[in-house]
């Protein structure tokens, strides 16, 4: 599964890009609008760091506008895949930007109908909104199993890129369901590695170790 980073925080997508475990990256309007850099110049800067997708989002809301802010992002960088609404003008944007070769993410899906009408659209990406879901007590793992199914059934190309991830159990559970992307937030992504049994069992043999007097 690849894995992406969720934030537009260049400091955070420094430091976690340089694990070597960071395969693209995903912003979203709330995430830019955080950072307080002119939204183009972010993008920019972001696709100077990763060598990878990086998502940058349309804030137009009817398909000619979204066509035209798709076509600006994309000419930023060749790394740059264009985020639409799953609406039906972001439905329309989507494929009029595929049929131009734009790759695309279909963000904001909360069904499996919603899904299976991205990828006819011509999706590079759908992003189903895991923890969302969760919050209204539905359940958002649930849709990526059915997406899942629903893409394998036709072999649709579209790759599952699970969103709105809120812990690891989220990111276990989408590789389990099949997700071929997950994008993490910073904090989550650092609790992927984080165990306080490694904390533990790593004290005790540097402990051993330096009282032993050997070296390496
Ligand atoms: C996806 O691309 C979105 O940026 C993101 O995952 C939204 O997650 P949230 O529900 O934590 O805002």
């Amino acid at each position: 599964m690849q894995i992406f980073i969720d934030t537009a925080d260049l400091g955070e997508i420094r430091q976690l890009y340089d694990t070597g475990l960071i395969d693209g990256v995903t912003t979203n309007p709330s995430l830019a609008a955080s950072q307080g850099v002119q939204f183009v110049d972010l993008i920019q800067q972001i696709c100077n760091i990763v060598d990878g997708p990086v998502s940058a989002e349309v804030t137009a809301l009817e398909a000619a506008e979204m066509i035209a802010q798709g076509q600006k992002l994309a000419a930023l960088h060749e790394n740059v895949v264009v985020k639409v609404p799953l609406t039906v003008e972001g439905l329309k944007a989507c494929h009029a930007l595929a049929e131009e070769d734009i790759a695309v993410n279909v963000t904001l899906c909360f069904s499996a109908p919603q899904a299976l009408l991205a990828a006819k659209a011509g999706a590079r990406y759908i992003s189903p909104f895991v923890g969302r879901l969760d919050d209204q007590g539905w359940d958002g793992m649930q849709l990526i199993r059915d997406i899942r199914h629903i893409y394998s059934n036709y072999l649709f190309d579209t790759e599952i890129l699970a969103a709105s991830i809120r812990h690891p159990q989220h990111v276990l559970d989408a590789a389990k369901a099949g997700a071929d992307v997950c994008t993490i937030p910073p904090k989550v992504f650092r609790q992927l590695y984080h165990h306080s049994l490694t904390d533990i069992g790593l004290k005790s043999f540097m402990d051993d170790w330096q009282k032993s007097g050997l070296t390496i």
